[in-house]
């Protein structure tokens, strides 16, 4: 499956809002659908670029060759600390596990790499294996939990990858 990874572009803003609904209610099902709603995409106008002397928020997206995006990816990297946050990914659920959520990590390695980031942090829902295996892929472990954090009930996993420069 042809693919590419590019920055996030205003125009890509529902789309991304609809990705994200779509691929975290395959996480949590009815609970998802109660709680949240596709949105218009105006967040990630607001979010997924974001640029201050000692932070910098980016986002990439995955699209086909027809145009169509089919994952997204929304980072950032503080300069003073040397650490980089994943705040959420998501693959349109038809192309799981097809290397999309690899290759858009992967372009965001590239960008805590130029920022010389010390560590990376995330965490995800214990109840979210696939996320878990996916991030274990990507050479993330675990560092910690957070109990019945942003739903009763549910413990977000922390997990954290350290880099190291040779220069
Ligand atoms: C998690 C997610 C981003 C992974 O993206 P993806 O494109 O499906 O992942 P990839 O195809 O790049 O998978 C890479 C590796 O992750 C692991 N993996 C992915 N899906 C898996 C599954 N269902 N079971 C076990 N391992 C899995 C495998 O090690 C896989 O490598 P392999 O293909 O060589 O076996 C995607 O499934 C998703 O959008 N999930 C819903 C939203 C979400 O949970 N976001 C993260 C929460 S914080």
């Amino acid at each position: 499956m042809a693919f590419t990874i590019r920055r996030f572009e205003d125009r890509d803003a529902a789309r991304v809002a609809e990705i994200m609904y779509e691929s975290f209610r395959t996480v949590f099902g009815k609970m998802w659908e109660e709680n949240e709603t596709k949105g218009d995409g105006s967040y990630w106008k607001e979010h997924a670029h974001v640029e201050t002397p000692t932070f910098i928020a980016t986002s990439f997206v995955a699209e086909q060759e027809d145009g169509k995006v089919i994952g997204f990816l929304h980072v950032d990297a503080n300069l003073k600390r040397g650490l980089g946050i994943l705040h959420s990914i998501g693959v349109d659920p038809t192309i799981f596990a097809r290397g999309v959520g690899t290759a858009l990590v992967t372009e965001a390695e590239k960008f805590w790499r130029l920022h010389r980031m010390r560590k990376i942090y995330t965490c995800t829902s214990h109840v979210n294996r696939r996320a878990l295996a996916f991030y274990k892929h990507m050479g993330f472990h675990e560092e910690g939990l957070l109990k019945s954090h942003f739903f009763d009930g549910i413990d977000e996993i922390q997990l954290a990858k350290f880099y190291s420069y040779d220069d």
